[in-house]
């Protein structure tokens, strides 16, 4: 076998290529679940994939299977991958690096003469961001069994459009979604590549970090009826404002998570939107999207308790409607003990320095986590900064990730 080589400005090109598809002009990345954009991403990838020879098949939520048959099928393979679906406003690393990062090891080690004999699989999970339904990880998810396929069949859009409605726009209708789960254990491992979306690599000047944990996220929305009219003429002791209420409850979330005793936990409101949005007219609807996240259970769980206990309050006091659902609340992932020690190995024999961390943000492992070994790669990024356009990592760092991966892939492959 020859060495394994990483051509990181043939990657650094995809990366860009793949940043140019997209709902909204450069340097802005948004991919929203099975938009125009979305699907094209998706083609694009297809055909990088048939690059490699790799035989595909798309499940009924659209996860992506990418497959390198290993020389013995009976084996469970070992996956990697990650999500290309995009936030709004977002950059061109987050998820891509694991997914485009994949392919690229992929052909490295093809390069260099290795055969595997697990195969080898990279996953493109569908709408690793909550972006259209409101929940992240859909397809790992499914996947995992942790969302019940009738329960997201019945998800809906602020459009009221149902995930079915968008399967069909992208062709999926004829597949079953009771089909999406996999079984326990039918891989023997998994590994995701991925920024760190946080700053300690960089300060550290650690150029890789494996994921022993990830914290655990919730999500709640909130929707609000209030009253209302003529912002000239309805008296202020009058007003059931829909917008107030909010703008408490968003305070309220912010204080849960301030007080909540552990300064893991964070909290985010991170849509709001009102009806019917004149500047003449008393605001009578408005939704909410809060993220809650933790380290700990206990912490999160309390903090999330003590926001679901204040919407009523805020609401009965400002005479306002609410309607207030869960929309995820997950576990941690504890990851692999025994990946986490093959990929440090790597690390040593690459003789990169390598630091063990946990994952704030949430990711397609988590559900991967509940299905078998699982544990991710970090590198670093600039300033820490992740869901914004200026997110970068460098060819370099992207390079040494990508090699820790296809060295690892290849020894778990043997
Ligand atoms: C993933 O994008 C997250 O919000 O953690
Ligand atoms: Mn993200
Ligand atoms: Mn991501």
């Amino acid at each position: 076998m020859k060495p394994i080589s990483v051509d990181a400005q043939r990657l650094q090109q995809q990366i860009d290529a793949l940043a140019a598809i997209s709902e909204a002009p450069p340097p802005v990345v948004t991919r929203v679940l099975f938009s125009e954009a979305d699907l094209r991403a998706r083609t694009f990838i297809k055909n990088l994939c048939g690059q490699l020879a790799l035989s595909l098949r798309d499940d009924a939520i659209g996860n992506l299977f990418a497959r390198w048959p290993g020389t013995d099928l009976k084996l469970p393979p070992i996956a990697t991958g990650s999500h290309i679906d995009a936030i709004p406003n977002a950059g061109r690393y987050d998820g891509v690096v694991g997914v485009l990062g994949a392919l690229e090891a992929f052909r490295a080690l093809q390069q260099s003469g290795f055969r595997p004999r697990h195969s080898l699989e990279l996953i493109v999970f569908t709408a690793e961001e909550p972006t259209r339904f409101g929940i992240g990880c859909l397809g790992s998810r499914l996947i995992s069994g942790a969302l019940a396929p009738e329960k997201a069949a019945a998800l809906r859009d602020r459009d009221d459009q149902t995930l079915s409605d968008w399967r069909k726009r992208a062709g999926l209708e004829t597949l079953d979604l009771n089909s999406v789960r996999l079984p326990k254990d039918c891989y023997a491992g998994f590994v995701e590549l991925h920024i760190e979306q946080g700053p300690l690599l960089e300060k550290e000047h650690i150029p890789i970090g494996v994921v022993e944990k990830i914290a655990a996220p919730s999500a709640l929305r909130v929707q609000l009826t209030g009253v209302g009219g003529h912002a000239g003429a309805v008296l202020m002791p009058e007003r059931h404002d829909a917008l107030l209420a909010g703008a408490e409850i968003a305070l309220a979330v912010e204080q849960a998570a301030l007080t909540s005793g552990n300064p893991d936990t964070v909290a985010t409101t991170g849509v709001f939107r009102i009806e019917p949005g004149a500047v003449n007219s008393v605001p009578c609807r408005a939704w909410l999207e809060i993220d809650l996240r933790d380290t700990q259970l206990t912490t999160r769980d309390a903090a999330l308790q003590r926001v679901e206990k204040a919407v009523p309050e805020i609401c009965r006091r400002r005479g306002v409607d609410f309607q207030s659902e869960r929309l995820n609340v997950d576990a941690p992932a504890i990851c692999d003990p025994q990946l986490i020690d093959t990929l440090v190995q790597v690390c040593g024999h690459l003789d990169l320095k390598v630091k063990k961390m946990i994952s704030r943000a949430y990711h397609d492992s988590l559900f991967m986590a509940q299905i078998c070994p699982a544990t991710m790669i970090f590198i670093p990024c600039r300033g820490g900064v992740s869901h914004r356009p200026d997110e970068y990592s460098s060819p370099e760092q992207i390079r040494d990730g990508i090699l820790v991966l296809a060295h690892a892939l290849a020894k778990l492959a043997s």
